[in-house]
């Protein structure tokens, strides 16, 4: 599975070129494509760029990869990272690594968002396989569930008893829709209209290319 995703990985890095912005995705696909950035970087490329989470940062500062804040740089020109569903009209669950909220603000600075999948992830209709993950903050977070709920779906406190903490120091809720979702926009809308709703996995008309790898090769779904 890692010969895969690092397939999927190293076709994105070749967007890259010399003087990019560039927003480091979070996850273990995203992972090979910092490395392969990191490459870049000892080949002499001057790239300036913007990790999605507190890992990544690190991962990228190991590497030697120069760092910045979106502030410094302004609109990035690539971003690359995973997701966790896929439809064929490129819209994306992500967050299952507990990295949306980062992620999202990144996709939404970036000219290019280039994902990178195996073939796994693709689906007909979003929530299929995967949970929806939605970040909360901590306060009341049990009644902002409660409000998530009344929308048709069952949520579940990622990390239960011991709960997960986003690197923004927040919770994550998994929302499980029996039947997929079939309106992702709707739910997004209704979900940011409940205080105490942060953020969404879904990340909807921001992929501009998805990376797909399997064992029979790499392709490109480009947005129609
Ligand atoms: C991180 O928060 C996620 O959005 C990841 O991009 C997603 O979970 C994909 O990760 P993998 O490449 O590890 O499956």
């Amino acid at each position: 599975m890692d010969d895969i995703k690092r397939m999927a990985a190293e076709k994105a890095v070749e967007m890259v070129r010399d003087g990019m912005k560039v927003g480091l995705g979070t996850g273990s696909t995203a992972y090979f494509a910092i490395e392969g950035i990191g490459r870049l970087v000892k080949e002499g490329y001057r790239l300036l760029a913007v990790p999605t989470s507190l890992a990544s940062e690190r991962q990228a500062r190991e590497l030697g990869i120069p760092l910045a804040t979106l502030e410094e740089t302004g609109t990035l020109d690539i971003t690359i990272d995973g997701a966790d569903e896929v439809n064929g009209d490129l819209d994306l669950i992500k967050g299952l690594g507990g990295a949306l909220l980062r992620e999202k603000i990144v996709a939404y600075s970036t000219r290019m968002q280039v994902i990178v999948v195996d073939d796994s992830k693709l689906v007909r209709e979003l929530g299929t396989k995967v949970p929806l993950p939605v970040e909360v903050v901590r306060f009341s977070h049990g009644r902002t569930s409660m409000y998530m709920e009344d929308l048709g779906c069952r949520t579940e406190l990622r990390g239960g008893d011991n709960p997960f903490v986003t690197d923004n120091g927040n919770f994550i809720y998994h929302l499980h829709f029996e039947r997929g979702i079939r309106d992702p926009y709707e739910l997004q809308s209704r979900l940011k209209q409940i205080p105490g709703v942060v953020e969404t996995g879904l990340f909807l008309k921001m992929a501009e290319k998805v990376v797909v790898a399997s064992l029979d090769g790499v392709r490109v779904m480009e947005k129609g």
